[in-house]
Parts: C-alpha cells; structure tokens; sequence
C-alpha cells in the first residue's frame, strides 16, 4: 500500500471524464515531501484532454519543484491501468529511473514498479549531447 494511495483516490472522485466515464486520480510525493495531485481533465474536442498524472506534474512544477520520489495512480478499472506512453515520457522527465511507481484500482488491487519499468530505453537530454 502506498501511502499516495488516499491522496490520489480522492482527487480521481474531481476528474472531469464525461467522454471516457474512466476517472483516473495520481498523487505524487516531491522531493521537498509535499503531495501534488491531478485528475484527467477531458474535453469535448477529444485530444485536449490531460491525464491525471500531467495535472499532478503540472502542479508540482508551478509550486517551484522538480523532482518526483514516489507516484501513484489509481483508476476505477478491474487491474491497475499503467501510465500512457505520454505520461511516461513526463514521469521521466522528473522522476529517475528507480523511482517507485505505484498502480491501484479502487477496489485494492495493487501493483508496484519503476519509472525505468514503465519506459526502458528513455530518451533523455544525455542524447542530445
Ligand atoms: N488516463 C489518465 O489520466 N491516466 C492514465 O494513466 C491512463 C489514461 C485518462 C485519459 C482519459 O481521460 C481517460 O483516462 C481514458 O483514456
């Protein structure tokens, strides 16, 4: 168990999610130990929506900080959902590789990984050197 887990149960119950009715809800823990939360916000015009964990880094962000020490996301789905493609490339952007990643379901099921896990072979600013 996670200890992000209520953090990001309770801002998924504010995800705007009319289209997908998928609610998804991400706390994450920020060097200096504040939480920073995030809920997919969805929009009529489909590919202007965000995901949850694009709210939770955006938040983080415009409070001054950069580095993510531990995540959790949680959606109302039968396993624990993974981070999109785009999220991972975020997550990484702030996070290093052996950060903990923690998926939940609502109903408490549990899986646990790494940034590194979810996104092996990340492009990084080391490739543009
Ligand atoms: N979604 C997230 O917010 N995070 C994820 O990790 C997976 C997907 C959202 C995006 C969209 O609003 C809905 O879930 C269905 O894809």
């Amino acid at each position: 168990m996670s200890d992000l887990l209520p953090s990001a149960l309770s801002v998924r119950e504010n995800a705007h999610a009319p289209y997908s009715k998928f609610q998804v809800g991400a706390a994450l823990r920020a060097k200096s130990g504040t939480v920073y939360v995030g809920c997919n916000v969805e929009n009529v015009a489909y590919p202007e929506g965000t995901c949850a964990e694009a709210g939770a880094i955006a938040a983080m962000v415009a409070a001054g900080e950069r580095e993510i020490v531990e995540i959790c996301v949680v959606a109302g789905s039968p396993t624990p959902v993974p981070p999109c493609g785009g999220c991972r490339q975020k997550i990484a952007e702030f996070a290093a590789g052996d950060v903990p990643v923690v998926l939940a379901t609502t109903s408490g099921v549990l899986e646990k990984t790494t940034v590194a896990a979810l996104l092996p072979g990340a492009f990084d600013a080391g490739h543009m050197a």
